[in-house]
C-alpha cells in the first residue's frame, strides 16, 4: 500500500498563519459585532503603486494583440526585469551582482521553502529562535529536522541560534557548525537588525567552515540607519558563501500579485559545483517562471517614479511602526523593532504566554497580532505587531490595548 510522506507527519498543527485565521474567524463569526482590528500577518493594506497599475494594464494589452503576445517566460526571469534588479539593487550598492545571478521567482516565500532542496539530506541547519516558520517547516517536511521534543519546543537535529532581549536580538556564531545558515535582517518577527560589521563576521565565519548562509532581505525596504546593510553582498566574501531572497510584497505591495527573486552568486561552489547550476536546474525543470505582466510590474517599480511611489508607502507603514511604538511604550510595555523593519515585538504583561496575550488581547481589545512562540521557543511571552495597517486602524487598536 501506498505509504505517504512520513516527514510531512511530523509537522507540528497548521501552519502559523492559518492557525490564527482560524481562531480569528472562529471569533469573528461567535461575536459579528465586534470591529476586529488584524494586526497579525504582515500582509500589505494600501494599494499597488499608481506606475505598477500603469504597467500591468501595458502589459495585459500587449498579451491582446499578435505581435506582442507573450507565452513561456524565459525560466530564470526577464531580461529586463533581471537588468534593473543588477542596476538597482546592486550596482547602486556597489555589489557585483550579474543579472545571469539572479532567478525570478513568484515571490520570497516558495524560494526560502524551496531552496533547501539543493542541499543533501543530512545538511544541518541553523536557524534564528525565533524565526519565521517556513525555514524550519520546509525542513522538516525533506526530512532533515530529526524529532520534535515537546519540552523544549524544538527539532533535535536543528541548530537554534537564540535571539532575546540579552543579546539585543541578534543571533551568536553557533559552537556546532552548521552547513546551511538562515539569517533574516531586518528580521522576522522581533523587527531587529545587524550592523554591516556584525554581518561580516557572519560571512567570514560561512567561509571559513564551508557553511552557506540564506540571507532573507523581504524587509530590506524598511531600514532607516546607515550601518545597517541593505544586502550580504556589500560584505566582503560574500559572493562565495551567501545566497540572497528578496521580495516585492512589502516594498511595493506585491503579496497579492507575487513577485520575488533569488541571487546565487556563480563563486557560490560547494563540493566542487557551482549553486547556481543546481538552482538553475531546479527552476527549469519545476517551473514556469513568473507571469510576464508581473515581471512587467516589477520593472515598472526600479523606474525613477516607482522608486519614489514605494518610498512613500515605507513611508506610510513606518508611521504606523512609530504609533505602535511610542503608544505601547507610554503604556508600559516592553518594546523592540519598529526602526528599521515593519514588526514591533513586545514582551507579554504580567508573564502571560503568548497565547494567552493573544486571546486577552483579541477578547478585550478585538485587535488581533501574532504570538511569539509560534516563532519558536524563545518566542515564548512574547507577541508580534504588524505595522502594515491602515493607518486609522492602527491608531484605534494601540487606543483599545492602552484602555484595557
Ligand atoms: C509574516 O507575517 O510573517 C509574513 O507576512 C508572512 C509571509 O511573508 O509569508
Amino acid at each position: 500500500m501506498l505509504e505517504v510522506n512520513q516527514d510531512y507527519l511530523k509537522l507540528r498543527g497548521s501552519y502559523l498563519f492559518s492557525e490564527i485565521g482560524k481562531r480569528v474567524n472562529a471569533y469573528a463569526k461567535a461575536n459579528p459585532d465586534k470591529k476586529i482590528i488584524r494586526l497579525g500577518i504582515g500582509d500589505v493594506t494600501k494599494p499597488l503603486p499608481p506606475v505598477v497599475i500603469d504597467a500591468l494594464h501595458k502589459a495585459v494589452d500587449e498579451m491582446a494583440s499578435e505581435e506582442t503576445f507573450r507565452g513561456y517566460a524565459p525560466d530564470l526571469g526577464y531580461e529586463f526585469l533581471r537588468n534593473a534588479i543588477s542596476d538597482v539593487d546592486y550596482k547602486r550598492l556597489g555589489c557585483d551582482i550579474a543579472p545571469d545571478e539572479i532567478f525570478v521567482s513568484d515571490g520570497a516565500k516558495c524560494d526560502c521553502g524551496n531552496i533547501q532542496e539543493i542541499f543533501s539530506k543530512d545538511a544541518k541547519i541553523a536557524v534564528c529562535d525565533p524565526v519565521y516558520p517556513v525555514y524550519v517547516d520546509t525542513n522538516v517536511m525533506a526530512g532533515r529536522a530529526g524529532v520534535f521534543d515537546e519540552a523544549k519546543g524544538m527539532w533535535d537535529n536543528i541548530i537554534y541560534m537564540p535571539c532575546t532581549k540579552d543579546n539585543n536580538f541578534a543571533p551568536e556564531l553557533p559552537s556546532e557548525v552548521p552547513d546551511v545558515i538562515y539569517l533574516c535582517f531586518p528580521n522576522n518577527p522581533t523587527g531587529s537588525t545587524i550592523t554591516k560589521d556584525m554581518l561580516q563576521v557572519w560571512v567570514d565565519y560561512a567561509n571559513k567552515n564551508g557553511s552557506v548562509i540564506l540571507y532573507d532581505a523581504a524587509y530590506e525596504a524598511y531600514i532607516s540607519e546607515s550601518d545597517v546593510p541593505h544586502s550580504i553582498y556589500e560584505c566582503e566574501g560574500a559572493r562565495e558563501c551567501a545566497i540572497e531572497l528578496k521580495s516585492f510584497s512589502k516594498n511595493a505591495g506585491f503579496t497579492g500579485l507575487r513577485l520575488g527573486y533569488t541571487v546565487i552568486p556563480k563563486s557560490l561552489v560547494r563540493g566542487g559545483t557551482m549553486l547556481h547550476s543546481l538552482w538553475a536546474r531546479r527552476h527549469g525543470t519545476k517551473y514556469n517562471g513568473a507571469p510576464y505582466i508581473v515581471q512587467r510590474a516589477g520593472e515598472a517599480v526600479y523606474s525613477a517614479e516607482g522608486q519614489k511611489q514605494i518610498k512613500e508607502t515605507v513611508g506610510y507603514y513606518m508611521n504606523n511602526a512609530k504609533v505602535i511604538l511610542s503608544g505601547l511604550k507610554d503604556a508600559g510595555f516592553e518594546v523592540s523593532g519598529g526602526v528599521n523593519a515593519p514588526y514591533i515585538w513586545l514582551k507579554t504583561p504580567d508573564k502571560m504566554t503568548s497565547w494567552d496575550f493573544f486571546d486577552h488581547l483579541l477578547n478585550n481589545a478585538n485587535v488581533v497580532g501574532t504570538p511569539g512562540v509560534g516563532f519558536g521557543a524563545s518566542g515564548e511571552g512574547y507577541f508580534r505587531l504588524t505595522a502594515f495597517g491602515k493607518y486609522d486602524a492602527t491608531l484605534e487598536a494601540i487606543e483599545r490595548i492602552r484602555r484595557m
